[in-house]
């Protein structure tokens, strides 16, 4: 069936996937688009919403997207530089004054259907330096806002066209912090787009087991299964559509998964029928051997990325497998490239869109059931399949797996540096009762949109509480350039001395990264914390703390919604007990420190 369908253009703001999931949990279907998508791609949609943006829509930026929208006779709702834009584009004025930030409220002056059942005064999140200062002939006022309760009257903030059906709000309905946003989004897909709620998961299952059996006809499929959520779940759902038979499975251990998880993924495909075709590689030698001395994370990525198609060819040779079509696990956010990941240090090519893959995918060879998902859907169908919920619960895993998180280094970084990232960070650390000592390796973080490699300090003190750990951090990333990431110590308490341990990728140290995981794991599942912690990387770091005879632990425990931005999750202080006591008894580890750093300026990867 056709499902009533809303837009979004992603300009390049942090919220625009969230709007589009907002809407779907609502039952409504909505796709992601390009600013400068040809106009034709809104055929047949229901309305669009323009999104925010890091640009100023004042002073002209991102302004050369299709304006050939503004003919569409769909609704149309601007959120924040979506909402100046509307305005600017109609006649009206946008100014860079009156920056509000944070929690507004907002009040409303005129009755609209996109405001149907809010209270005269509602909370609102705004995040903005560009105000609408004057609306066009034709839109009236719905509402203003004040920041705080004393604040000066903000205008504008949200307005409306009910003519044209154009509607503008400057504060983000996208976000929790607005209370009724939901109901907002709602107004605008059924009361004013009119959209039928017909987005189920039922029903979606439905339809794409009918899809899949069109588009495989008498054909079999060939799945690459690693045990993450997304492959497991299309390997359940090809199984509901082609029956057992058709549909054979390959597990590649490539030497960079969890702890005992080839033999589990195994073991469950093999115990729920999922497939009469399991077949298994062990392919970790080439693996470790191709990612070699490789020390930076693009250059293993590259190593790992390359050898899972070699291993790939291979197998599918040796199997007989070659005609078979191959199905990819790729979800929604996989397969779109928008203004939110354009900028070409910010990507990270996605295995699924490799170019050999590429190829396949042009030649009609490939099928990918999931590519209309988000991951909080595919766990949906996940559930309505009967997946056993360990697999659902799984926290997101990269691709390239521990590759990503047993850091390597060849060489220690000059005395002088460290020296001077001391003596700017040590005063800081030491006002608040903490230590500090720079780690002489890098890792990845993110300033400003760019990804940048810095250093990490690690702090101690005798007794410490996060809150007072994340201000001692927060402080050091204002005042001192050249950090991306602070940790704290859980042992040795005191440290007074860290030098690098040149080492490259090796199985051993794998180990090393794989125990120490399964340790944090189960202490997590113990702690009933699995659902709570979004995810939490172990990281083995090649330093050694006070002439220790093993490397650095770290542990990076983070809440997130989808990624962008991560705050530290807060562990329990037996859970720190239990932790080192089980990872310091592991062979090759001397030191474990929790990272709490926010993303940014730190990835929730240390790479
Ligand atoms: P960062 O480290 O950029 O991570 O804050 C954001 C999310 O992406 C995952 N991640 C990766 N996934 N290949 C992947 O498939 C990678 O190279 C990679 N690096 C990071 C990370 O686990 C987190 O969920």
């Amino acid at each position: 069936m056709q499902h009533d369908t809303i837009a979004v253009i992603d300009f390049g703001g942090q919220y625009a996937h969230l709007i589009a999931t907002k809407l779907r949990r609502l039952g409504v279907r909505s796709v992601i688009t390009d600013p400068q998508d040809r106009v034709s791609v809104y055929d047949g949609l229901k309305g669009i919403i323009l999104s925010g943006s890091p640009a100023l829509a004042s002073q002209g930026e991102e302004s050369d997207y299709n304006k050939q929208i503004y003919d569409l006779d769909i609704p149309l709702l601007g959120l924040c530089f979506g909402h100046q834009q509307i305005v600017q584009h109609y006649g009206g004025q946008v100014e860079f004054a009156q920056r509000e930030y944070g929690r507004a409220s907002l009040h409303r002056v005129t009755p609209s259907p996109i405001t149907e059942g809010l209270d005269d005064i509602e909370q609102v999140f705004m995040s903005h330096g560009d105000s609408v200062v004057a609306v066009p002939e034709g839109f009236v006022e719905l509402g203003f806002s004040k920041l705080g309760g004393a604040g000066t009257e903000h205008r504008f903030a949200a307005v409306a066209d009910e003519k044209r059906r154009r509607y503008g709000f400057q504060f983000h309905p996208e976000v929790d912090d607005t209370k009724s946003g939901d109901t907002m989004l709602r107004n605008f897909a059924l009361n004013v787009c009119r959209c039928e709620r017909t987005w189920e998961m039922e029903r979606f299952l439905a339809e794409e087991i009918e899809h899949i059996r069109g588009q495989v006809g008498d054909r079999s499929v060939f799945l690459l299964a690693s045990g993450g959520v997304d492959s497991t779940v299309c390997a359940w759902l090809l199984t509901r559509a082609l029956g057992p038979e058709r549909l054979h499975l390959l597990h590649i251990d490539n030497g960079l998964m969890r702890l005992g998880e080839s033999a589990q993924v195994i073991a469950a495909f093999k115990e729920h029928d999922v497939s009469r075709h399991v077949h298994f590689v062990d392919a970790s030698d080439r693996f470790v051997a191709a990612i070699g001395d490789a020390v930076e994370p693009e250059k293993k990525r590259l190593a790992i990325g390359n050898t899972f198609i070699d291993v790939f060819q291979d197998e599918a040779r040796r199997l007989g497998l070659e005609g078979f079509l191959l199905a990819q696990g790729t979800i929604y956010p996989d397969t779109i490239e928008t203004g939110g990941t354009k900028r070409a240090d910010t990507i990270k090519t996605h295995h699924n869109r490799v170019p050999i893959i590429e190829e396949m995918i042009q030649k009609g060879q490939v099928i990918e059931p999931l590519a209309e998902l988000y991951k909080v859907e595919v766990r949906e169908l996940g559930r309505t399949l009967g997946v056993p919920e360990p697999f659902i619960e799984r926290h997101p895993f990269p691709g390239p797996g521990l590759g990503v998180r047993v850091l390597c280094a060849d060489s220690p970084p000059a005395d002088q540096d460290r020296a001077a990232l001391t003596a700017a960070a040590a005063p800081i650390a030491e006002k608040l009762g903490f230590g500090a000592l720079p780690l002489p390796v890098q890792s990845v973080g993110v300033k400003a949109d760019l990804r940048c490699y810095e250093s990490p300090i690690l702090l101690s003190a005798a007794e410490w509480d996060y809150e007072k750990a994340e201000l001692v951090a927060g402080e050091i990333f204002k005042r001192v350039p050249g950090v991306n990431r602070c940790v704290v110590a859980i042992a040795p308490t005191a440290p007074r001395r860290a030098e690098t341990a040149v080492t490259q990728m090796t199985r051993a140290r794998l180990d090393v990264c794989r125990l120490a995981d399964d340790a944090v794991m189960r202490g997590l599942a113990r702690h009933d914390l699995m659902q709570t912690v979004w995810q939490c990387p172990t990281v083995l770091v090649p330093v050694r703390i006070d002439d220790g005879d093993g490397e650095l632990v770290v542990i990076r425990p983070v809440l997130s919604e989808r990624a962008m931005t991560a705050r530290t999750a807060r562990l329990p202080r037996a859970l720190h007990s239990e932790l080192r006591d089980e990872i310091l008894a592991i062979d090759g580890v001397s030191a474990l420190a929790i990272d709490v750093t926010s993303k940014p300026p730190g990835t929730i990867e240390w790479e």
